[in-house]
């Protein structure tokens, strides 16, 4: 995955140079192996790029600084997939003459092939990316005398994959071209003077909030403060779309005073929770009708995703009576070839709707058999919308950090709300028992909201105890494996410590062998239908010299008496709350996650190889 934003404008009091540099910046999270931008200006193309993060690079080039009289640029910040992350393969791409500069989200499948042609037709090659194949191939439908549109139309056609590009080009000093098919790509506009296309919102939010949602096979050419959209699928046609407003603001894309992305969307938790809970129960009800109604029901997603999946169905499946099969969806097709069946339900999960295992799932199954495709994500108009019959936006707002927080717990609470909706459905509690998981459910964000207030120094000083250790445990049983994972998965993406998530029962079987005397091992306890059974795994560790620190809840005594260490959850030890503890008890393993990182110096909200959304295979 990668960044891509433009602007094109009339204001003669703006760099564009310094939006363009700010709004990359602000989409970093999307990659940032290396970065560029492009500006035209006197029928000449300006170009900085470099390999490194965009502030060090700035440090070294002044990303900022182009023509004043520049009124275009176009801007990348790139996850490399094709070439190394060097200053040869970073964006923008040129054609053989430098007249033409393209920027680049996404995969161009046939690029050997393409490259292959255009360079028996005398085209010369400066990187290894496969992006590089569009301009060339632009520049050689150009060269037959096609129009600047119609030479990217044609382009376009020749491509195989996913893309969401940008354009300019020197005799068309006025205009960025770009076109979308299953990248992002959103244009945001200030009429009459500014138009803007980015991979995302938060890159020009700070100048507007009018925007229009490019979708697939879309092409638009932008001028200063218009915009007109072209359907590449009839006949590349006019047509009109409507304009969107975002109703949040930058601050919440932006740090807001907090040190890292990660600690502030932590603390943002409980507003975003309050948020998903406004999840209509209209749409709830269509969830839990399409499941009960359902043969089989599968769940699926990736990473942090995927153990929200385990959570959810364990949830789910207490209050409907089946059995739901969770599935990691890099392996869906492989695993379901022989079975999947008409009338079956996936519900599949994905916080940016555009992690491409978890749409191509989806795809596949819909491709396959007659079944319906539930989907939980926070972006609204993401590529996974399209191929879902309905749709949960959780609304937790942007999620800059790579390591996924507030959308883990909001889609949690989603798929508990779901379970609520099944249970009131099938009327198999009663009302009263209803009101009681509802109480339960509304009460989650004030608990972590207490949780934070209280309890940062005893995180702080647990990582200190941790701190010579590269290695531990996160042990649970039931519902909380999933937190166990999670937690686990945290704490090997920000703070680079192989942390295990594992069942406390299954780690008997083989990883017990790993424990000496002072192994720290964090045990995921709340006072559940596993509790007692999780006392006697607490003893077995302990017997065997393991540093025990425990997550329980305030009026604990058992596990707490075992424990050298416990962090406390402020909730009651009830099943109502029991049952959503995957929500109350992640705070502590994301906080824990988020100052073993800064102990150990890393940047935790860029952890090292990752991406925020992973589009490719
Ligand atoms: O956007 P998605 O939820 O589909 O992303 C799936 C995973 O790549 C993601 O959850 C990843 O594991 C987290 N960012 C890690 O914190």
């Amino acid at each position: 995955m990668c960044g891509i934003f433009g602007i094109v404008t009339k204001n003669q009091e703006i760099s564009v140079g310094k939006v363009v540099f700010e709004g990359i910046k602000r989409l970093e999270y999307r990659g940032y192996d290396s970065c560029g931008i492009v500006s035209l200006y006197n029928s000449k193309l300006f170009i900085k790029k470099e390999a490194g993060k965009i502030d060090e690079i700035h440090k070294k080039i002044k990303l900022d600084e182009f023509p004043s009289g520049s009124r275009l640029a176009l801007a990348h910040t790139r996850w490399a997939t094709h070439g190394a992350p060097t200053k040869q393969n970073s964006h923008p791409h040129l054609d053989c003459f430098d007249k033409i500069a393209v920027v680049h989200n996404g995969i161009i499948e046939n690029f050997l092939e393409l490259r292959n042609e255009l360079t028996s037709l005398g085209h010369t090659f400066k990187s290894e990316t496969d992006s590089e194949v569009i301009p060339h191939l632009i520049e050689d439908f150009m060269k037959k005398g096609n129009s600047f549109k119609d030479a990217i139309i044609n382009a376009l056609k020749k491509c195989k994959g996913a893309y969401a590009i940008a354009v300019c080009q020197i005799d068309n000093p006025d205009l960025i071209i770009v076109a979308r098919k299953e990248s992002p790509l959103i244009i945001g506009i200030e009429e009459g003077k500014t138009t803007y296309c980015s991979s995302d919102i938060p890159a020009f939010l700070p100048y507007t909030r009018k925007c229009y949602i490019m979708e697939d096979d879309e092409l638009a050419v932008l001028k200063a403060g218009e915009v007109q959209f072209f359907d590449l699928k009839s006949d590349n046609k006019l047509i009109r779309k409507e304009m969107q407003t975002i109703e949040w603001n930058i601050d919440a894309a932006e740090k807001g005073g907090y040190d890292h992305f990660m600690l502030k969307e932590i603390y943002e938790e409980p507003d975003a929770l309050r948020f998903t809970m406004k999840i209509s129960d209209q749409l709830l009800t269509k969830f839990a009708n399409a499941l009960i109604s359902a043969d089989s029901i599968y769940i699926t997603a990736a990473g942090t995703s995927y153990h929200s999946a385990l959570a959810g169905k364990f949830i789910i499946s207490k209050f409907l009576g089946k059995h739901i099969q969770d599935m990691e969806c890099s392996e869906f097709e492989t695993q379901l070839k022989c079975s999947l069946q008409d009338n079956s339900v996936i519900i599949a999960i994905s916080q940016s709707g555009e992690t491409i295992d978890t749409i191509e799932a989806i795809r596949w199954a819909k491709k396959t058999k007659s079944v319906k495709i539930l989907t939980i994500t926070n972006v609204v108009g993401s590529s996974i919308t399209r191929y879902s019959d309905h749709v949960i936006v959780t609304n937790a707002g942007p999620e800059i950090g790579v390591a996924a927080t507030k959308t883990y717990s909001t889609q949690v609470l989603a798929l508990a709300l779901i379970a609520v909706s099944i249970a009131k459905t099938r009327k198999i509690i009663s009302n009263e028992e209803i009101v009681k998981y509802q109480d339960a459910l509304a009460g989650i964000p004030n608990i972590i909201e207490q949780f934070l207030e209280k309890n940062v120094d005893l995180i702080k000083y647990i990582v200190n105890n941790l701190e010579k250790n590269m290695n531990y445990f996160f042990l649970a049983r039931g519902i909380s494996i999933a937190t166990a994972k999670e937690g686990g998965l945290k704490l090997k993406e920000v703070a680079c410590r192989f942390i295990e998530g594992y069942s406390a029962a299954s780690a008997k079987h083989g990883p017990i062998s790993l424990v000496r005397e002072g192994f720290p091992i964090i045990f995921i306890a709340p006072p559940d239908e596993t509790y007692n059974r999780l006392v006697g795994n607490v003893m077995e560790f302990k017997a065997r010299g393991g540093r025990i620190i425990s997550v329980v809840v305030e009026s604990d005594v058992k596990i707490t008496k075992l424990s050298d260490i416990t962090i406390r959850i402020p909730q009651p030890a009830d099943k109502f709350h029991n049952l959503f503890s995957p929500i109350t008890f992640m705070p502590a393993l994301q906080l824990l996650a988020y100052y073993a990182a800064l102990a150990h110096d890393l940047d935790p909200d860029k952890p090292l190889n990752l991406s925020k959304t992973v589009t490719v295979h």
